[in-house]
């Protein structure tokens, strides 16, 4: 049964709501407040929270942000007063699934409802397909496409060309659908086309007899004999010269070979598997790559998105690769600051996964930090939003007149002071909504909280 959490600390709004979904067949079960609410999830597994966020103690916004980091697939809508349009921004900028404002639209309550419930089991579905795919990490819903397709196609014989970008994954991509295939037992033996020199590529395909030429003495198995009964991965498959295009478009069609040299044909039985960062139609078009071979290799064509259509990955991506180079150098660096994500966010990766992994690696081996800053990334493309500057914080040697005023406050002293006056005009900037202040400053809402504790900073309860 579907199962649904209330939060509200006005106890009407509780009960409306609580009777409201009853009748639409929902279990339902209510909090008072955000630390009440964490609990009851701690205990219970919901489908849906719906939480207001002017609440005192822990307000709607700061659930979220928690339920956020614990469970990112439990979809949470926000109730907002109609007079607060900043609020409904934040929370979706935040990740809300949506949100209802006050006065309340029954019509509204009830779509917004079973459109969240769908979505919640929509991820409960697509975390588990991921879960299959251990080795390519990616949650965004292209990631998800790829991997049901991946589940479809491999289990058939057809031939797959994948394309996309530089870095995009496709050599994973490969080896999943070998693994998943009929065949996973077999062997997936690939072949890099653009890296053999064209007198040699024949022999590498289908392997010669011993004194076929020059160096051939003895007797070698090409890629179709290596990988009979499993799969062949053609990687690069746009460089294969004019003469290999036509001789192994005859191996396609007739499924037999002839190794270099030798007399005899043999049957072969592999499944193709091609990739390219070319785009073949072109090709096609300058008559640079045969069309009969590309539908026979095609049959099957699976496009591997660039990073930057499919952003939601990044964080994923991101702390998957920081943990891998953390153990692999033997350091401690534990997460990236969260204005560091956000430059990531920002960035739209010309070199795809593989350069996020890079700049993740460089970033560990420079970081001298447990956690990665935005000084530690080397981006090749990125130009710096202009409009940032605005919400960098004061120069700390604005806090005091001279120099000699700097030396007898002291460094301590002067970051307090400087720390002070950042929350301040933060909190003062966002009706004191500590969530809005820390993202304006750039810090985790946790360390905010933290400071603006130990500087007794409050501008008046809210
Ligand atoms: N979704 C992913 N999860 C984890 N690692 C990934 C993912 N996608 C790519 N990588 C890593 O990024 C690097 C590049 O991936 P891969 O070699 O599969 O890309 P490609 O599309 O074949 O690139 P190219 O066209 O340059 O050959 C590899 O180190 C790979 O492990
Ligand atoms: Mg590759």
């Amino acid at each position: 049964m579907t199962s649904i959490l209330v939060v509200d600390d006005e106890r009407s709004m509780r009960d409306f709501l609580k009777i409201l979904l009853m009748k639409e067949g929902y279990q339902v079960q209510t909090a008072s407040g955000g630390k009440q609410a964490l609990e009851k999830i701690e205990q219970h597994p919901f489908n849906l929270i719906i939480s207001d966020i002017r609440m005192d103690g822990m307000d709607g916004l700061e659930l979220l942000n928690t339920i956020k980091e614990k469970q990112p697939s439990l979809p949470v809508v926000m109730i907002t007063a109609f007079a607060s349009p900043d609020d409904a921004v934040f929370a979706m900028k935040n990740g809300a699934f949506d949100y209802v404002s006050k006065p309340f639209n029954v019509e509204e309550i009830k779509s917004v409802t079973s459109s969240a419930v769908a979505k919640g089991m929509q991820s409960a579905e697509d975390k588990s397909i991921s879960a299959e795919f251990p080795e390519i990490i990616g949650e965004s819903r292209e990631m998800i496409k790829i991997f049901e397709m991946i589940q479809r196609i491999a289990v058939t014989p057809a031939n797959v060309l994948i394309y996309g970008e530089s870095g995009t994954g496709k050599e994973l991509v490969a080896q999943a659908i070998h693994r998943h295939s009929l065949v996973a037992e077999e062997g997936f033996v690939p072949i890099t086309c653009s890296a053999i020199p064209e007198e040699l590529m024949e022999s590498e395909l289908f392997g010669h007899v011993k004194g076929s030429f020059t160096g051939a003495v003895s007797d070698k198995q090409g890629l179709f004999q290596l990988a009979d009964k499993g799969t062949a991965f053609l990687d690069e498959i746009g460089e294969l010269t004019p003469i290999i295009q036509t001789k192994l478009l005859r191996v396609l069609q007739e499924r037999e070979i002839k190794p270099v040299g030798g007399t005899r044909v043999q049957n072969v039985n592999v499944r193709i598997i091609a990739a390219t960062n070319r785009i073949l139609e072109e090709e096609i078009m300058a008559g640079r790559f045969r069309e009969d071979l590309f539908y026979r290799l095609a049959v099957v064509p699976l496009r591997v998105p660039p990073l930057r259509e499919r952003k939601g990955d990044v964080p994923l991506l991101a702390s998957y690769f920081l943990k891998k180079y953390s153990k692999l150098f033997g350091k401690e660096v534990q997460k990236m600051s969260s204005y560091a994500m956000e430059v990531l966010m920002k960035y739209d990766f010309p070199g795809n996964v593989r350069e996020l992994e890079n700049i993740i690696e460089r970033g560990v081996a420079l970081e001298s930090s447990n956690i990665i800053l935005p000084e530690s990334l080397t981006l090749s493309s990125f130009r710096k939003d202009k409009s940032d500057s605005t919400t960098q914080p004061a120069s700390p040697f604005q806090v005091v007149a001279n120099e000699e005023e700097l030396f007898d406050m002291g460094l301590e002293a002067l970051m307090a002071e400087t720390e002070k006056r950042c929350l301040t005009a933060a909190l003062k900037k966002t009706d004191n909504s500590k969530m809005r202040a820390a993202e304006l400053l750039q810090v985790s809402f946790r360390s905010l909280r933290y400071k603006v504790k130990k500087y007794d900073i409050g501008l008046g309860k809210k």
